[in-house]
């Protein structure tokens, strides 16, 4: 009878949302917020329990569907969740890292669950979730581990509600796209850069955002607040896949020290 716990951190990508999923590299640090799974086989059907931030139907269907592809007895899975879902977080790739670990399955396995659930994914997420370390990330090389030059002390995350869309339907949206968005995709690539260089980030920051609002996944609203945001002095910037209507998902904010 299995009875096993595990768990998964989420991601804040620094730099590289799009850009990565045609080979610009990106920067992505482990978020301290994470979900903790315990799994404990019983004939008592398949039954989730969430406790702290609880996932709806369509993520209950979500988990179901990783269960079977582990190839998950009957059991009750208890989930233990502080990751924002849907929201920019990596919440989707730390549910397939938690249970293949729930599962005692090896990263290769892990991955093509990922790509089974992810379609589309550059694979920074998967990576960062799955090493829980900072990494530079570029699409078919070995993630390299890097050491960050400033204090993410002093930045914060601003919640702006889910998007409407789904991640794998907007990297869809941005690829059909492509060939009018490679200033924007090039601006972000080079960002990263400018990070590793050791450049001021709320300098890239707000560079960054520019090139994520030129991608069209940046709502209005979200706009506005990271104009004010620059106004009073900060920088700031959806992470991850941001949205084209609703909310942003999460803004990370920067205030030099
Ligand atoms: C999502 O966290 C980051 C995106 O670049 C998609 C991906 O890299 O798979 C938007």
């Amino acid at each position: 009878m299995i009875n096993s716990t595990a768990s998964a951190c989420g991601k804040i990508i620094l730099s590289g949302e799009y850009a990565v999923v045609f080979g610009y590299p990106g920067i992505a640090v482990p978020s301290p917020l994470r979900v903790n799974m315990t799994f404990e086989e019983n004939d008592r059907g398949s039954e989730i329990i969430w406790n702290g931030i609880t996932g709806n139907d369509h993520w209950n269907t979500y988990i179901r569907k990783i269960c079977e592809l582990v190839g998950a007895p009957k059991g009750s899975l208890t989930i233990e969740n502080d990751l924002p879902l849907g929201k920019g977080m990596g919440a989707s790739t730390a549910m397939v890292v938690a249970l293949a670990r729930v599962f005692g399955l090896d990263r290769a396995q892990a991955l093509a669950i990922e790509h089974q659930m992810n379609p589309g994914h550059s694979g920074i997420d998967f990576a960062v979730i799955w090493e829980e370390k900072s990494l530079l990330y570029k699409k078919g090389e070995e993630p390299e581990p890097i050491h960050l030059s400033f204090d993410l002390q002093n930045t914060t995350l601003i919640d702006t509600g889910a998007p409407n869309e789904t991640t794998t339907e907007l990297v869809a949206w941005v690829k059909e796209r492509k060939e009018e968005l490679v200033d924007a995709l090039e601006t972000i690539g080079t960002c990263t850069e400018r990070i590793i260089r050791g450049e001021d980030l709320k300098r890239v920051m707000r560079d960054h955002h520019r090139a994520q609002v030129a991608l069209g996944v940046v709502p209005k609203e979200v706009q506005s607040l990271i104009e004010e945001i620059e106004k009073k002095g900060g920088a700031a910037k959806v992470i991850g896949a941001g949205g084209r209507t609703g909310g942003g998902g999460m803004v990370l904010t920067y205030r030099a020290a």
